[in-house]
C-alpha cells in the first residue's frame, strides 16, 4: 500500500466559479443523480461539459507502467463514467482487457464508442466481478461520493477483485482552509477526510491497493462564502 500519484501527468485546469456553488440546494440535488445535469449541464451542477481532450493518454501510460499490464492481462475502472480512460487504456496498451463500471445511465449511454461494451452500468459497493478477476483496479475521484458501511463495501470490493493492486483517488483535505473551500465547492462528496484519516479507513477495512488524494487548492483571500473573492479549483468536480 504506498501514496502515488497515477495523475501527475494529467494537466490541472484551473477554472473560476462564480460563487460557491454548493450552499445551492438544487445544484447539490441536481448533481447527485448523476444525469446529464451532472455531466453536461451547467457548470453550477456539475462538470458543465464532461468532453474528451486527450488527458488520459499519460495518465494510461502510467497506470500501465505502475502494474506493469501486458496484454491479456484485466483491469477494471471504477467510476469510469464516459469511458475515457477505458478507451485510452485499450488504445495505449493494445489487448489489455479493459472493464468499466459507473452508477450513472447518462453516462455510459453516452460512453466512448470503442468504450461502450467494455462498461457495465453498477454500483462500486456490489460488484459484480468474481473474487481475484482482474490485475489491477483503479477508481477515481469515485468512492468519497460513498459514506459509512457503503463506501467501506466499496474499498472491499477492490481487495477483492484485485489483492493487492487497487488505485483510488479520493477527495481530502490538510487544512481547515481546505475543508472550507471543499464546503462551498464540492457537489457529490460525501465523505472528504485527511489523509490519515483515509489511511486509518483503508486499514480498517483490509485495502491494500495504492491510493492519492484530490485536494482543492485554498484561495487565501476567499474565507467567506458571502463576499465576491473567487475560489479557483484544480479539479473538474467531486
Ligand atoms: C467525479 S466523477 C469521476 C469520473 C472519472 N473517474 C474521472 O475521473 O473523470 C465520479 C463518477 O463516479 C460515478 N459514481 C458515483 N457514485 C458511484 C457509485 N456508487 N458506483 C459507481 N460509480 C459511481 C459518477 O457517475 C461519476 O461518473
Amino acid at each position: 500500500m504506498a501514496e502515488v500519484n497515477l495523475l501527475r501527468h494529467c494537466p490541472k485546469t484551473k477554472r473560476k466559479l462564480a460563487r460557491p456553488r454548493s450552499q445551492n440546494k438544487a445544484n447539490v440535488q441536481a448533481a447527485a443523480k448523476f444525469e446529464r445535469e451532472y455531466f453536461d449541464g451547467r457548470r453550477e451542477e456539475g462538470y458543465g461539459g464532461y468532453k474528451y481532450d486527450g488527458r488520459w493518454v499519460p495518465v494510461a501510460r502510467d497506470i500501465i507502467n505502475h502494474f506493469n499490464l501486458k496484454p491479456g492481462n484485466k483491469i477494471l475502472d471504477i467510476g469510469c463514467a464516459k469511458g475515457f480512460l477505458v478507451n485510452d487504456l485499450m488504445s495505449v496498451c493494445p489487448g489489455l482487457e479493459v472493464f468499466g463500471l459507473d452508477i450513472s445511465r447518462y453516462a455510459t449511454a453516452h460512453a466512448e464508442p470503442e468504450a461502450r461494451n467494455r462498461i457495465v452500468v453498477g454500483t462500486a459497493d456490489n460488484l459484480p466481478f468474481a473474487d481475484e478477476s482482474f490485475d489491477a483496479v483503479i477508481s477515481i475521484n469515485t468512492l468519497h461520493n460513498l459514506e459509512g458501511d457503503r463506501l467501506k463495501f466499496a474499498l472491499r470490493e477492490i481487495e477483492r477483485l484485485a489483492p493487492g493492486c487497487g488505485y483510488v483517488q479520493v477527495d481530502a483535505y490538510r487544512t481547515k482552509a481546505e475543508r472550507e473551500v471543499f464546503l462551498g465547492w464540492v457537489l457529490t462528496a460525501v465523505t472528504f477526510l485527511m489523509p490519515n484519516e483515509w489511511t486509518d479507513l483503508f486499514a480498517e477495512v483490509g485495502y491494500t491497493g495504492d491510493y492519492n488524494w484530490t485536494i482543492l487548492d485554498a484561495d487565501s483571500n476567499w474565507t467567506d462564502f458571502n463576499h465576491t473573492n473567487r475560489p479557483t479549483a484544480n479539479k473538474e468536480v467531486g
